[in-house]
């Protein structure tokens, strides 16, 4: 094969052949392909598409650029992934809590880039815990807790990191095929037998409309299928934060109030919708998982995961060196509270990072202390900003700037919120 003919033939609006994709990938992982090459043939897959088959066979290339983890473990496994969000920690409630049901949850996270947070981010705010597990120690977590919330180990789908690095440069990373092939790349080859999306829609997401988003849905549950694994979809709304915090500890803190029974409705409500299907995909529907977060089981499981990582439980959190208050300027409805908006002020306070490898501080976030929807009174606190580097509190302010509006009238429509879509 020669690149060149690749890249003519998806050029010209060509299937690639099975035989084509496997050399290409391969070839790009061990540098026999070039960057320029592969920067090429990712637009010209941007611009003219693949269809669900070659989607399939991608994705399948991608995973043998690497390995798979062997997962053996006398527990059904099933896997829960997120599109990313705002204000999106479910995976720290909910992994504890289906292991709590019986399964095993092997979950491998990433770091959060832009206005969306990671879940390791957020984890690593707690005293002590670490990130990085071998192989060898997730098995045995996995095993003896039955969940485990960790990096990904860098022989999983190298070719994913490569290319998403490259995509990110160069123009080509909302491509339908090209994100549904990278993210199920990395959760196929982390070895679960079943898999539960929850694709986010609105203005905090990937997906900005319905349309889009089913079709990322549709794209993620055809290679599910094609490579063996058991995969559904929500479609779930992301136009406002979800729960109150925002950012690393304030996350931590909000999921751990979930797992003790309490925490806000609409975290709890996705925590057991993503947990019902879960199990039904594991073959323990007939758990049900609002008894057993109920019973404090979910939380003795995630006090487990946290220790068994290095962490522990009972620390106390970071608090942040300053907190900046934003009250209602008069009284009435929060008519809107837009997730991208609040996102990107989290970030700027320094809860995400601008480049791969800065630090993020763990005490950074927003607190949203009011939902869309809901009455409000003038000079009720609205928004919390929390940050180490006051200096970060004006930029913050400036992106929320048109981000929220209190009408007068109690009627006043809520534009996104809660739900399940
Ligand atoms: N997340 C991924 O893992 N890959 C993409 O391409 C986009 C989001």
């Amino acid at each position: 094969f020669a690149a060149v003919d690749v890249i003519r033939a998806k050029r010209d609006g060509a299937r690639l052949r099975d035989e084509q994709i496997a050399w290409v990938v391969d070839a790009y992982t061990r540098g026999a392909v070039a960057e320029e090459q592969m920067a090429a043939l990712a637009m010209a897959i941007f611009l003219r598409g693949m269809d669900a088959a070659e989607t399939a066979t991608w994705t399948g290339a991608m995973i043998d650029s690497g390995e798979r983890l062997a997962l053996a473990t006398t527990r059904p496994t099933v896997d829960k992934h997120s599109t990313g969000g705002v204000g999106d920690k479910i995976t720290l409630p909910l992994a504890p809590l289906v292991a709590a049901c019986g399964a095993a949850v092997p979950q491998l996270s990433g770091r959060g880039l832009g206005h969306t947070g990671g879940t390791l981010d957020k984890l690593e705010s707690i005293p002590g815990w670490r990130a990085s597990l071998s192989a060898t120690e997730i098995a045995a977590q996995l095993e003896e807790v039955g969940a485990v919330v960790c990096a990904a180990t860098p022989s999983l789908a190298p070719a994913d990191r490569k290319l998403y690095a490259l995509r990110d440069v160069t123009g080509t990373v909302e491509s339908v095929p090209l994100i549904a092939s990278s993210i199920m790349s990395k959760k196929i080859a982390e070895g679960s037998a079943a898999l539960v999306l929850d694709v986010k829609v609105g203005s905090g997401a990937f997906m900005k409309t319905l349309g889009q988003a089913r079709e990322l849905a549709r794209a993620l549950v055809d290679i599910g299928a094609a490579h063996g694994v058991a995969t559904t979809a929500l479609l779930t709304d992301m136009s406002a934060p979800l729960g109150a915090a925002v950012g690393n500890a304030v996350e931590v803190a909000e999921a751990v109030d979930v797992l003790r029974g309490g925490g806000p409705a609409d975290v709890v409500e996705l925590t057991l919708a993503l947990a019902r299907e879960m199990l039904q995909l594991a073959g323990l529907g007939e758990q049900d998982p609002a008894r057993v977060l109920a019973s404090g089981e979910a939380y003795e499981t995630w006090r487990r995961m946290i220790r068994a990582q290095g962490g522990d439980p009972d620390a106390e959190l970071p608090k942040p060196a300053h907190v900046h208050v934003v009250e209602s300027p008069e009284s009435g409805t929060l008519a809107r509270l837009d997730a991208y908006a609040v996102g990107v002020a989290a970030w700027r306070l320094g809860a995400g990072r601008a480049r791969k490898e800065d630090p993020v501080q763990a005490a950074a976030g927003i607190r949203c202390l009011a939902k869309p929807g809901k009455r409000v009174e003038r000079g009720q606190p609205l928004l919390e900003l929390h940050t180490d580097t006051p200096d970060a509190v004006a930029p913050a302010l400036e992106a929320l700037t048109g981000a929220w509006a209190v009408a007068e009238r109690d009627d006043a429509p809520a534009a996104g919120g809660e739900g399940i879509v």
